[in-house]
This record gives structure tokens, C-alpha cells and sequence, in this order.
């Protein structure tokens, strides 16, 4: 029996909703599997915020350091700013264990709908790999003459040799584990400072990935790209804020955002790596039972390939396929009509199966 130890961080809103079907998930394939998880739970959130005046405790960091890897539900509130909440938790715990890839599989699955006419089932397989500590996240910057006429407000963007290199090195590692492509976003015409470094860093870590064919595509160009032909896209390597976008597009391009995951990966392991479904915490929706688990199941599915289960995770991955083209069980952002137990209970039938 191999252990492991996860931290839990169900958040606010439908995170707390949607995160026990990832644990039913990996409980049902981990028995099959010899593979016991002992599951540590945070009330980390804006919950806690509004209580306790911060996201998490000062030491939380420490808490949470020698788990196996974290799994995250959603964080966010109205009456929360969402600065407060991502600069509270999200961003510490990315930074504070390097968890410099964002990993964003986008597939359009048989049974799901996507809004494109010509997006058929199969058709879509795609990475966006998004650099996750740096960029234009940054907090260098300040505001000046608040309220007055002439006020102003400054950001940086910060790229560094390092940050990119490794980034970029991932992606290229990817695309050639995969179909061997490997697409940059770019804005090197209107950013003139950190686009160029980013481009010149791509193109001298291709030379050392000769089997990987890329390119080098604007964002905005991009973007219409992933719209107007999602199929002829393999790995996506971006920055932050480039990746973040680029990510909900093409969930959107698949059918919506409640159905992709993603890994905050330290490829080193020398820190746990944090899994999360890409939506937020869905307040509109919260609390009646709807929300769609299908993007926190997947996560588990990115959290067992991690931990070295490659086999249990393709297995949930199926899971998720069968019930998606064999029945007719969807929630409502899908257009269907159960909730988020039933379509749980679902995949778990069909994981047994
Ligand atoms: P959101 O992802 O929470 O919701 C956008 C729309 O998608 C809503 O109409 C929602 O009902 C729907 N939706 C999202 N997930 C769904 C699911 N699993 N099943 C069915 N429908 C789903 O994004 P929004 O509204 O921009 O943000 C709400 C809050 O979440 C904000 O406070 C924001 O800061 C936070 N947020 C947190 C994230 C995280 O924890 N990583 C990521 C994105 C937003
Ligand atoms: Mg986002």
C-alpha cells in the first residue's frame, strides 16, 4: 500500500462543493490501485478572511510543506476584493513553493458540446503551458495622487533568464512527449522590453529541442487562432498573463470552464505541487448543488500522474470520457439537468466499471 498525504484547501463558494468528488475520485481508483490517501483539510478562504482577517495563517505555508501535493477547490467572494484572495493564498502558495508551470489540458470531449461548429469531439487536444510565478503579476509598481487629477498608476512586468528558460524547457519537454508542437505567445511589437527577451529565450532553448517544431504567435493573433482552428494546437507556452487568458479561452473553446483543470507544478518536487480546477468560486451558482465537478475530477486525475500514477490517472481520465459519450448525465453548464453528486456518482460507476 503506498500512502499519501494530501493537504485540502476546498475554499469558498462551489469549491467546497466540487472537491469531494476529486477525493470520492481518488479514493475509488487509489483502492484499486494500492494507493491510500490521507486527506488534511484548510479552512484557507475568504470565509476565513472575513473572520479571521487573513486567507490563511502567517505559518501556513509550513503547514502545508510536507504533504504529497495540495488540492484546491476555489478561493473568492463578493465581499472579498479578488486581489485580496489571490494575493492572500493562490500567489503565496504558487511562489512560495516554485510552482512555476501552470499546466492547462484543453480536450473537447465526445458528448460535450462544444460552442464551435467545427470543434468536433477528438478534435481538440491541447496544453497551454503558462508561466506561473513571474511576468506580469508582479507587485513592483505603486499608485501616485489618489483622487486627484493627475493620478496614476504604474505596474512592472518582471521576466527573468531563469524564469523563462525553465519555463519554456518544460513546454518543449511536453510538446515532445506529445505531437511534437510547440506554439509561443508572444507581443513583441507592442511590448518592447520583456517580448523580445521572451522570444530570444524561445528560440535559443529550440535549439537544444531539435525534434520539437515551433512557432511564434501574437496573443491577440493567437487568440483568434484557438478559436478558428483549436485542432492544429499541441503545447502553448505563455507568460502569466498571456497563459491565463489563453487557458479560459480555449476551456470555453471545449465547452466551457467548468470542465478543465490545472496543475501548479515544482517539476523538482523539492515543494508540493497544488492542483485546481481552472473555475472560480462560482457564486452565482453556490450553494445549490449544481456546480459541475468534472473540472476537480480531472485535477485529481493531473494530482495521480504527478504522484507517479500514471495508469489510475488515465483510468479517471476514461472515466470521465465514458460518462461524458455514454450517457446523458451532465449538469447544468453542459445543458443538463443533474447535480454535482449525481454526475459524481457517475464517474465513480464508471471507474468501477
Ligand atoms: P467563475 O469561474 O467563478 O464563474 C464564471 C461563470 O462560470 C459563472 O457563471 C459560474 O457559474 C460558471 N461556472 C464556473 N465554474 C463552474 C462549474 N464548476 N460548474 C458550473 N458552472 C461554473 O469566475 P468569476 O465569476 O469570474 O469569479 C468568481 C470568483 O472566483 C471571484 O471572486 C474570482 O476572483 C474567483 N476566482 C477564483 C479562482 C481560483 O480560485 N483559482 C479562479 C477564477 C476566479
Ligand atoms: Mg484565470
Amino acid at each position: 500500500m503506498q500512502n499519501h498525504r494530501i493537504a485540502v484547501i476546498a475554499g469558498d463558494g462551489i469549491g467546497p462543493e466540487v472537491t469531494p468528488a476529486a477525493r470520492a475520485v481518488l479514493d475509488t481508483v487509489g483502492t484499486r490501485h494500492g494507493i491510500a490517501f490521507r486527506y488534511d483539510e484548510f479552512d484557507w478562504s475568504c470565509k476565513r478572511y472575513l473572520t479571521e482577517g487573513a486567507m490563511m495563517p502567517e505559518r501556513g505555508l509550513e503547514m502545508i510543506r510536507q504533504h504529497d501535493a495540495i488540492l484546491l477547490g476555489a478561493v473568492g467572494d463578493p465581499g472579498v476584493p479578488d486581489h485580496v484572495s489571490l494575493w492572500g493564498l493562490l500567489i503565496p502558495i504558487r511562489r512560495g513553493f516554485r510552482q512555476y508551470v501552470n499546466l492547462r489540458p484543453i480536450k473537447v470531449f465526445d458528448g460535450v458540446e462544444s460552442p464551435l461548429r467545427h470543434a468536433a469531439p477528438g478534435s481538440v487536444d491541447l496544453v497551454v503551458v503558462r508561466e506561473n510565478v513571474e511576468g506580469e503579476y508582479s507587485e513592483i509598481g505603486g499608485r501616485l495622487g489618489r483622487g486627484q487629477a493627475e493620478e496614476m498608476a504604474v505596474q512592472e512586468a518582471v521576466f527573468t533568464r531563469q524564469g523563462v528558460t525553465r519555463v519554456v524547457d518544460y513546454a518543449f519537454d511536453l510538446a515532445a512527449q506529445r505531437r511534437s508542437r510547440l506554439t509561443s505567445a508572444t507581443k513583441s511589437n507592442g511590448i518592447v522590453h520583456t517580448m523580445p527577451f521572451w522570444d530570444e529565450l524561445v528560440a535559443e532553448r529550440a535549439a537544444a529541442h531539435q525534434g520539437v517544431v515551433w512557432d511564434s504567435e501574437h496573443i491577440d493573433a493567437l487568440c483568434a487562432k484557438v478559436v478558428l482552428e483549436p485542432s492544429r494546437f499541441d503545447v502553448i507556452v505563455a507568460s502569466n498573463l498571456f497563459g491565463d487568458i489563453l487557458s479560459d479561452l480555449a476551456a470555453a473553446v471545449a465547452g466551457g470552464i467548468g470542465i478543465a483543470p490545472c496543475a501548479n507544478l515544482n517539476p523538482q518536487r523539492d515543494f508540493p505541487s497544488m492542483f485546481e480546477p481552472i473555475h472560480g468560486s462560482a457564486p452565482d451558482i453556490a450553494g445549490r448543488g449544481v456546480a459541475n465537478p468534472l473540472g476537480a475530477v480531472w485535477t485529481a486525475a493531473m494530482l495521480l500522474d504527478h504522484l507517479g500514477h500514471g495508469e489510475a490517472a488515465a483510468e479517471v481520465e476514461d472515466a470521465i470520457a465514458a460518462v461524458l459519450a455514454g450517457t446523458p448525465v451532465r449538469t447544468p453548464d453542459l445543458g443538463g439537468t443533474a447535480g454535482t453528486e449525481e454526475f459524481t456518482k457517475a464517474v465513480l460507476a464508471a471507474l468501477s466499471r
